[in-house]
């Protein structure tokens, strides 16, 4: 038997109310008790005296871009990137080469990632090839092991089809993310369409194609009755109506990324493509509804959109493909940004990094019950560091905080039980 004990450490696991100074004993991979266990001998100790021991963050929105573009990501590189950040388990995005809408693909992710650093959950997509055409069929993925379906990276384009991908996917009990984007209102937008687009002379996308899809989905869950999550919500009028559709009790659950609550438009000024994505970044009053949103509990989870691109694609401000990195930032971001200044606490940050994606997607994590697998964060919350793209664990570097000083540091991350990542200075 194989035994760790994780000593002293200010223990936060919002699923049991725990937030108190405690040991962790941990056998056979699975976590066996918590509490003043001084007297235990294990094979390991890690002294976590001065630090945060948490459940594994649950990043449930992930592109690893495998198969296909493997020279952006893999499933290695990409869970690498993953247990530096604290994120033991990734929901992987469809969005790949050949399309995740066939059993073989999710079977070949499923293999790969039994070496990986991270738990890796397949989302198949909804229609074959991402065309808008053809539903896939969600029982028999689910069967192999998806864990969602989404046609992330563009929206389903038409209402109907994605009315049926509802229903069906209620009979399949099986959870649907949408990526909201209305592509005849970007047209080719490369940007938020604002002051800064004007002052570029580019083509802008209008917070119109967001909040038209966000209210279409809303309307089709409540017809259905069924589910839906809306991906990576970057306006005021988006969180607006998903505040609002809880009220009316629809069954929507809504996630953001930390680029839509600290960073605005104002980036694109230095015409560096890292800054751009969809949605893109857009205005002050924006970034200000979607924390309201985080505080007020609109948002149950902050995600990465973890999207690599290689640094060739990137280098040109326009024609580069959309989307940044972020499993390597997120959690000290939101630390720096959210904790630190008093936004939300550290165990509300956790519930929307770890027990609430668990949950929305069924899956184990986001806990350190009792016989749950121990997969933990173990966070330096007062630790400064300097983001270095040189440094990821990610093969790309397209990072929106490049540079950026950012307080609260990963230093061991356990994926049942073994030590998957360890900060060294
Ligand atoms: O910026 C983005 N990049 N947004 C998406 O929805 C897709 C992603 C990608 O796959 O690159
Ligand atoms: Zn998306």
């Amino acid at each position: 038997m194989a035994s760790t004990l994780i000593k002293n450490g200010l223990v936060i696991d919002p699923s049991q109310n725990i937030n108190q100074t405690a040991d962790i004993l941990i056998v056979d991979g699975l976590i066996s008790a918590i509490g003043s266990l001084s007297d235990s001998v294990a094979d390991h100790t890690i002294d976590a005296s001065g630090l945060v021991v948490s459940p594994g963050l649950v990043d449930m929105h992930v592109h690893l871009r495998d198969p296909g573009f493997t020279y952006k990501e893999d499933i290695l590189s990409g869970c690498e990137a993953a247990a530096a950040g604290g994120v033991t388990s990734v929901a992987a995005m469809p969005n790949t080469h050949p399309t995740t809408d066939s059993p073989e693909v999710i079977k070949y992710i499923l293999d790969k990632a039994e070496s990986a650093k991270a738990r890796v959950y397949p989302v198949a997509s909804i229609s074959h090839d991402l065309s808008g055409e053809n539903l896939t069929d969600f029982e028999a993925l689910k069967n192999c092991g998806a864990i969602a379906v989404s046609d992330d990276g563009k929206p389903v384009k038409n209402a109907y089809m994605m009315q049926q991908a509802l229903e069906k996917a209620f009979k399949a009990n099986i959870p649907v993310i949408s990526h909201c984007e209305d592509m005849d209102i970007i047209q080719n937008g490369i940007m938020h369409e604002g002051e800064i687009s004007k002052k570029l002379g580019v083509s802008g996308m209008h917070r119109s194609s967001e909040d038209s899809i966000t209210a279409r989905e809303i309307a089709l869950a409540q017809a259905t009755n069924t589910a839906i999550h809306i991906a990576h919500v970057s306006t005021k009028g988006s969180t607006e109506m998903i505040h609002d559709a809880k009220l009316r009790g629809i069954k929507v659950t809504a996630e953001t990324c930390p680029h839509y609550f600290c960073l605005t438009h104002n980036e694109l000024l230095k015409k560096d493509a890292d800054y751009r994505m969809n949605p893109p970044l857009r205005e002050y009053l924006d970034t200000k509804a979607v924390l309201k949103g985080i505080a007020d509990g609109t948002f149950d989870c902050i995600v990465t959109d973890h999207a690599p691109h290689s640094p060739e694609e990137k280098s040109d401000f326009s024609k580069a493909p959309n989307g940044i990195v972020g499993l390597e930032t997120s959690l000290a971001v939101c630390l720096t940004e959210l904790v630190d200044k008093n936004i939300i606490s550290l165990e509300k940050l956790i519930e929307l990094m770890s027990v609430n994606p668990a949950r929305i997607l069924g899956i184990e994590g986001g806990t350190l019950k009792i016989g749950s697998k121990a997969d933990i964060a173990i966070i330096d919350c007062n630790k400064f560091w300097t983001v270095d793209p040189k440094r990821f664990h990610s093969k790309s570097r397209n990072s929106a905080f490049k540079g950026k000083t950012l307080k609260g540091k990963v230093i061991y991350t356990l994926l049942g039980g073994e030590i998957v990542f360890q900060h060294a200075d």
